[in-house]
């Protein structure tokens, strides 16, 4: 038994001469020991820690370095504590109960691989009384392949479900995807987890880029119909003549031409969950009168069908448009936009929160560098930088904006103001400096750079296709290529 190994022999800190002391008496019983005796010091050189645990797992020593190591505190506090209970992925109870060593394995502790060998040991009768582990420095040069391959292969599995999750959910954010700390962004989150509490339609009201899509998909996950389908459609991308059959289905030859089945529409797909209606703007007269009759009586009729088939479905509907002026204007209903606004969630552009433009960058750049070697960082001074532009195409043009800055600067590289003014397009931009007066340069280099600058802004309109730029800016493919080069 380990019961010589006294709290002060503990807080004395030597806890190899106490192991050794363990290891060394007179009875050599079983080969286990012997292989521990002589294994000991090469193990205790070689490891970032070790452990002893008693018959029945509990902890009977840890040296200071393994109880650091695995954030436990003061070593004195765990003794006498069953081992599961402070380091869960531990097999020494395995090795009490089997006095089989296990002499390579990896162990998970909180994010952490360690790589870790745990021996059985004996009394003199014989009798197993305990085990050892000692967890291996990972540098350790033979280890390195093994362990890379494991921490590889944990990795891939954890990206692998991730991605089936929200394959099943249908849905690939939740709320901590809206990102944002200021207070217009903490309002949207607050309505938004509202929203996901109750059944009741909700209008989502942004600008392009703003996240309206992120908030659906988000509230979805958070809502009791979070396993059951998000079914999306846009209105604005179907053309109107196939609208009706895209949300209610059709039935069996409903037309010359239509398929001998039954085809499902957005409706019947999303029973159960929630129908995200984006561009809901869009929609055309006839088409609202059929969606409103579908919200208010909870039915549908799929074309060519003179059976109404009920539904029970969430709508969450979207636009960029405004909404009242369209009412006002006769194109949009007014019962409809009573019928879908009973929780209005207006997302405010991102020039309104540029409080946000840090941690917004902070995760953006998370995101584009996902998969590769460096973290995007961006300084204080370059997120100043974006503030001085008023992002008409909101967080999408940022995201856009950064990943450009990440591909025209240095691999790796830090992104600064520098890096930030390279990108920016700055047509409608509100320089820093227009205040102060600037002072008058030679006209070449007043020149170049307006044609710098219409250049960036070419290429940002375009998304980065080149020929699209040259188009916007008269000029051919191979002449930008050419004034690309003179710039980079
Ligand atoms: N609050 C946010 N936090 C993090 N990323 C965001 C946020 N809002 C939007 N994004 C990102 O910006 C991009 C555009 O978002 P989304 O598609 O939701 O915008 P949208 O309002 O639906 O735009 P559109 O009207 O053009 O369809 C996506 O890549 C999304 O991940
Ligand atoms: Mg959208």
């Amino acid at each position: 038994m380990l019961g010589f190994f006294t709290m002060n022999d503990i807080q004395a800190g030597d806890g190899a001469r106490y192991m050794t002391e363990l290891f060394s008496e007179k009875n050599k019983n079983g080969l286990t020991r012997d292989l521990i005796e002589a294994l000991f010091p090469m193990f205790e050189e070689a490891s970032a820690g070790a452990i002893a645990v008693d018959g029945e797992s509990r902890i009977t020593w840890i040296n200071s370095s393994y109880s650091h190591l695995l954030g436990l505190g003061d070593p004195a506090r765990v003794i006498g504590k069953p081992v599961r209970q402070l380091i869960p992925h531990t097999r020494m109870p395995e090795v009490v109960e089997s006095g089989k060593p296990l002499l390579l394995d990896i162990m998970e502790h909180n994010q952490q691989q360690l790589v870790v060998t745990r021996l059985p040991y004996y009394d003199e009768s014989g009798r197993i009384v305990g085990a050892v582990a000692f967890v291996l420095y990972d540098d350790l040069q033979p280890l390195t392949p093994l362990v890379s391959k494991y921490r590889r292969l944990h990795q891939d599995l954890a990206a692998a479900r991730k991605a089936l999750a929200k394959k099943v959910r249908g849905t690939r954010y939740s709320l901590g995807d809206f990102v944002g700390a200021s207070p217009a962004a903490l309002e949207v989150k607050r309505r938004a987890r509202l929203a996901a509490g109750r059944e009741m339609p909700v209008l989502l009201l942004g600008e392009t880029g703003t996240g309206k899509e992120v908030l659906a998909q988000a509230i979805h996950t958070v809502s009791a119909r979070a396993d059951k389908p998000f079914v999306g459609v846009n209105v604005a991308a179907i053309p109107d003549n196939l609208l009706e059959a895209e949300f209610f289905g059709v039935a069996p030859g409903a037309y010359t031409g239509a398929d001998r089945r039954t085809r499902d529409g957005k409706f019947q797909l999303a029973n159960g969950g929630t129908l995200f209606l984006d561009e809901v703007g869009d929609m055309p007269l006839p088409l609202q009168a059929k969606l409103l009759r579908a919200l208010q009586e909870g039915e549908i009729e799929p074309l060519g069908s003179n059976k109404v088939e009920r539904v029970d479905v969430r709508v969450i509907a979207a636009t960029s448009r405004n909404l009242e002026a369209m009412i006002a204007e006769g194109s949009f209903r007014s019962d409809l936009y009573y019928r879908l606004n009973v929780l209005e969630i207006p997302i405010p552009p991102l020039r309104d929160r540029l409080a946000d433009l840090g941690v917004l960058c902070e995760a953006l750049l998370g995101e584009i560098c996902e998969g590769l070697e460096f973290r995007g960082e961006i300084t204080d001074a370059g997120v100043s930088a974006l503030g001085s532009y008023d992002w008409p195409g909101n967080i999408r043009e940022l995201r856009n904006v950064l990943e450009r800055a990440m591909t025209m600067g240095e691999e790796g590289g830090i992104l600064d103001a520098d890096a930030v003014f390279k990108v920016l397009p700055r047509s409608s931009a509100r320089p820093i400096s227009s205040l102060t007066p600037q002072p008058v340069r030679p006209l070449a280099q007043t020149l170049a750079d307006a044609e710098a600058q219409a250049i960036e802004e070419a290429l940002v309109a375009s998304r980065g296709n080149r020929t699209r730029a040259a188009k916007l800016l008269g000029i051919s493919r191979s002449v930008l290529y050419e004034k690309l080069a003179k710039l980079s």
